[in-house]
């Protein structure tokens, strides 16, 4: 069989409200984190793309529901959706209460996500927002792969360690977790399969 490529990777709109979202129904995968955790920077890794969603070192760059369209080589299509992040403090209180009513109202709404990436940065213990999001998509029984980013950070001997304790606070058995960089593509390969394979459900 030949090896699963994506050969077109387009960004479509960015939604505001449910109303904004885009009309064409696809399969969706949903990346969702801390601000500053990697979101945007994953997609650009996955996609092979240097700017295809934008990227900041300063928390709080992505600050709308942004859809983008791939194309694999064997013609099946699907969105990436890159989320605003949380726990983003310099942004207003309603602010923060608005996205976040449109995020749990965009995770809701009956679109057809396949799965959704939780990201969580591989040096840090999730903290009290990460447990908070992790519970809610459980309780909306999305299926949660949980994506350990910068994995490029720490050494080959922390990394274990660090995967075990993320694994722990969460309750999530090992595969329900994969090691990340966007610097270096770690973990690309594994996580096109896993969206492919959802693909087919
Ligand atoms: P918001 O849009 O603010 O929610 O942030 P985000 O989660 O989209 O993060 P973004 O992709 O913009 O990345 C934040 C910072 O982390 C940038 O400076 C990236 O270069 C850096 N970064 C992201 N992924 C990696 C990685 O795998 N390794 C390393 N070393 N740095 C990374
Ligand atoms: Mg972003």
């Amino acid at each position: 069989m030949e090896e699963i490529k994506i050969i077109k990777s387009e960004y479509i709109t960015s939604a505001v409200s449910k109303k904004t979202c885009p009309e064409e129904i696809l399969p969706e995968i949903v990346f969702v984190g801390r601000s500053n955790v990697g979101k945007s920077s994953l997609i650009n890794s996955l996609t092979n793309r240097k700017s295809l969603a934008r990227t900041s070192g300063t928390p709080g760059k992505t600050q709308t529901i942004n859809f983008f369209k791939i194309t694999l080589n064997d013609r099946r299509e699907f969105y990436l959706v890159d989320l605003p992040g949380y726990g983003y403090a310099k942004t207003s209180k309603t602010n923060r209460a608005l996205w976040a009513k449109f995020i749990e109202e965009y995770l809701s709404s009956g679109r057809d996500i396949k799965f959704v990436c939780q990201l969580i940065d591989i040096r840090h213990e999730p903290q009290e927002s990460d447990l908070k999001s992790f519970a809610s998509l459980i309780e909306k029984n999305l299926p949660v792969l949980i994506v350990a980013t910068k994995s490029d950070k720490i050494g080959k001997t922390q990394r274990q360690k660090h995967l075990n304790a993320i694994q722990k606070a969460l309750g999530v058995d090992a595969e329900s977790i994969l090691p990340y960089s966007s610097v270096k593509n770690e973990g690309r390969s594994e996580l096109l399969d896993v969206i492919t394979a959802s693909l087919i459900k």
